[in-house]
């Protein structure tokens, strides 16, 4: 039977909560299938306790997992940046997991802020680069603390970064049916990094002939997010913009509680997790949703190669928001974080036997 190594970080906050969920509901589809998890403690309260962030020999280790499952990090006792660099934006770089995918979906039944859309109307994926640009701080500091203090930080694009990213967007584009690939960015003020972006992207359009294309500027995208979310098949984007966009792509899909995403190497170790934070206050108190981390499982079966799993997981999601019977506090009902997680598991159990 085929066994896959899969390293565990439950991480900070509620994040161990979710994570617990998401496991359970991969293995209640592991058929034919194993899963021997490797759980490690990394966090910012590890880091706190121990003096410990993520040690080189436990990211070779990493190397040879087939993937690695995230809860969430940030502790509300460290300084920004320490933990979020040090943890996960290490492990995207080092691992060179250059795809950031996030799927944009409305579920059935899943209230939707935006007035007369519904689920036929937010269904598309933002394809976010996940090692360049703004993220790769290069930057400095100067006279700190003197009335002449200065800063700057800098965003790099490299050819084979963005070729990457944009043809890991179009072949997305391919495999799930979508003719339509936009390019958001900013090439209007920032005319370098993001005039080769769409250089690289307007050659690689060349490969995909039945594929429209179209170029948003991120200003404008978020407003057309709003009115006009139907729109969007398949958006590729710089990694800052990319961050920022699919928190309100969240939103317009229910919430971050639904949110999943995949930090993808597809020559190599991906990682998924939920793309909200670890919402310390919530910590312990089980009434966090943990479909988000749930459905970053299903992305993650389907990468490992794992269809079957992976379509069983989120259709019992779809079954079971649309029922909506048990759903948690943040979709208005009482279910508790351990009881949405039950439910899912025993549903895409049964799914996948039928
Ligand atoms: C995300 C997060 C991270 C990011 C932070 C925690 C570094 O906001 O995954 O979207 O900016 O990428
Ligand atoms: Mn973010």
């Amino acid at each position: 039977m085929k066994k896959y190594k899969i390293g565990a970080i439950g991480g900070d906050g509620i994040g161990p909560e979710v994570l617990n969920e998401g496991k359970k509901v991969v293995e209640a589809v592991s058929k034919g299938f194993g899963i021997d998890w490797v759980d490690y403690p990394y966090s910012g309260a590890h880091y706190l306790k121990t003096g410990e962030i993520l040690p080189d020999h436990a990211i070779e280790e990493m190397r040879k997992l087939d993937a690695i499952y995230l809860g969430a990090i940030g502790h509300p006792e460290l300084k920004p940046g320490i933990i979020e660099q040090g943890l996960l934006l290490k492990l995207r770089f080092a691992l060179d997991q250059y795809i950031n995918l996030r799927p944009v979906k409305l579920y059935d039944n899943v209230p939707c802020p935006l007035a007369n859309k519904g689920p036929k109307d937010v269904d598309f994926y933002v394809v976010r680069e996940n090692t360049e640009d703004f993220y790769v701080g290069i930057g400095g500091t100067f006279r700190e603390g003197f009335e002449e203090e200065s800063a700057y930080q800098i965003g790099i694009a490299t050819r084979k970064g963005c070729r990457r990213a944009i043809k890991y967007a179009f072949e997305l584009a391919k495999r799930k049916k979508r003719n339509r690939v936009t390019m958001c960015d900013k090439a209007n003020v920032l005319t370098h990094v993001y005039g080769l972006w769409r250089r690289v992207f307007a050659e690689v359009a060349k490969d995909y002939p039945n594929v429209e294309t179209e170029y948003s500027f991120v200003d404008a995208i978020t407003q057309w997010f709003v009115r006009k979310p139907e729109w969007y098949q398949v958006i590729v984007v710089p990694n800052m913009f990319g961050d920022i966009i699919t928190d309100l792509a969240a939103a317009i899909q229910g919430g971050m509680g639904l949110a999943p995403g995949g930090n993808i190497n597809p020559e190599g170790v991906s990682m998924f997790e939920p793309i909200h934070g670890s919402a310390p206050k919530y910590t312990g108190m089980n009434v966090i949703n943990p479909i988000a981390c749930i459905l970053a499982g299903s992305m993650m079966l389907e990468e490992i190669g794992e269809q079957k799993a992976a379509d069983a997981v989120e259709n019992a999601v779809a079954q079971i928001l649309k029922e909506g019977k048990v759903l948690p506090k943040d979709l208005g009902g009482k279910a508790k974080t351990m009881e949405v997680g039950d439910v899912v598991a025993k549903r895409a159990a049964q799914l996948l036997s039928q």
